[in-house]
């Protein structure tokens, strides 16, 4: 079955021939050993569904729904000890490791991009490295089955992050990752109404962890939102085309604007991760980051946008724009966000599936009151 067939089919079959899963909203049921189901932390027809949904899409044995990229995150990296993950990632996932810091594990931040600096810390036996690619905010590419040689030579896992690209346009697993996750809120939600994560892998031990983690801490995706991102899945295929076609023409638009300094843009010829991308991605995405010259009113360059959401997100039908220096990564200490080049000047934008001139005009209205 081809992966547009399979995100709408994937759930498995419903009860009475149900052709939409049910949202099971209950949290006992009573004969469980005729059915499997006793209580909806630990299990949840509806969160079934869409797990079952998920590994097929990520083309996994096991998938695993969470009440948030995060929860995900948090759930993944309490299984590995001593882990090497990416210098470029969502801010808040680098919050949650140092967390996992503070408590005693091991975690070294180092560029996923730069295969040179991954095999040297691979010497200190790590037992999982984790990157982001592309990286958020800035887009730096990291080659997935280059990391998985170095994982396997070094005995540890490697995990992907493939929340912007989705399974539509990168499949790590296929490519020697053994574990995928996503913040299932941003593209497989797809509509901004739920907040949610995923984690998929072949790994029969680390799927045990995974099972135990929802069990234990009860961090499970509830019924509803299951639902709600299970819906989303039977429309990845068609926004993902949308966004990315999208996406293309405000990269094109902003490069004839001298107030943009500088872009980035997983589907630029010019950018360094381009070759990769190529090899490795069967689109670009729909997230472009851009620089704007100093000097700048943003506030008023924000407050002009009519369509456009100044709101932390992404991967929705609706266009948002953030400034990761004060949401995405305002955990970052000063040194963090200097080394990861997020300054002031950066935007980030997520082109939605809206019709791309109305996205571009909102631009351009806004651009001109600066
Ligand atoms: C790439 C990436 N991973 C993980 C997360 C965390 O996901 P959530 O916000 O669903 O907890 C985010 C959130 O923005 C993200 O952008």
């Amino acid at each position: 079955m081809k992966l547009q067939t399979s995100l709408i089919h994937g759930g498995g079959e419903n009860v009475l021939g149900a052709v939409s899963p049910p949202v099971f909203l209950t949290s006992t049921f009573k004969d469980a050993k005729i059915h499997g189901y006793s209580y909806s932390r630990c299990k949840n027809p509806t969160r079934e569904a869409l797990e079952k949904a998920l590994a097929l899409a990520e083309g996994g044995k096991y998938g695993f729904a969470f009440s948030s990229g995060l929860a995900a995150e948090d759930a993944l990296f309490s299984i590995f000890p001593r882990i090497i993950a990416g210098k470029h990632i969502y801010g808040g996932t680098r919050r949650l490791l140092n967390n996992f810091v503070k408590k005693g594990a091991y975690v070294v931040y180092a560029d996923t991009s730069d295969l040179t600096a991954i095999e040297k810390e691979a010497k200190f036996a790590p037992s999982l490295i984790f990157a982001e690619t592309p990286a958020n905010p800035l887009m730096q590419i990291s080659d997935i089955s280059a990391l998985a040689l170095i994982a396997k030579k070094h005995n540890c896992a490697l995990a992907i992050d493939n929340t912007f690209l989705t399974p539509v346009l990168q499949r790590p697993l296929s490519l020697g990752a053994d574990i995928v996750v996503h913040s299932a809120t941003k593209y497989l939600c797809g509509h901004h109404d739920a907040t949610a994560g995923c984690v998929v892998t072949d790994d029969g031990e680390i799927a045990k962890n995974l099972t135990l983690a929802i069990t234990t801490k009860g961090n499970g995706l509830s019924p509803f939102d299951s639902f709600l991102v299970k819906r989303g899945l039977e429309t990845l295929f068609l926004r993902m085309k949308a966004v990315c076609e999208n996406a293309m023409r405000v990269f094109e638009y902003l490069k004839t604007k001298s107030l943009v300094k500088r872009i980035f843009y997983a589907g630029d010829p010019e950018s360094k991760g381009f070759e990769v991308m190529g090899k490795q991605a069967a689109g670009y995405g729909g997230v472009i980051s851009f620089e704007m010259e100093e000097g700048i009113d943003f506030i008023k360059f924000l407050s002009s946008l009519k369509l456009i959401a100044f709101a932390e997100s992404l991967g929705g039908n609706a266009t948002l724009i953030t400034h990761p220096f004060s949401q995405t990564h305002a955990s970052l200490s000063a040194k963090e966000k200097a080394d990861g080049g997020i300054g002031k000047n950066l935007f980030r934008l997520s082109v939605g599936t809206e019709d791309y001139g109305d996205i571009i005009d909102d631009l351009e209205g806004a651009l001109k009151m600066c």
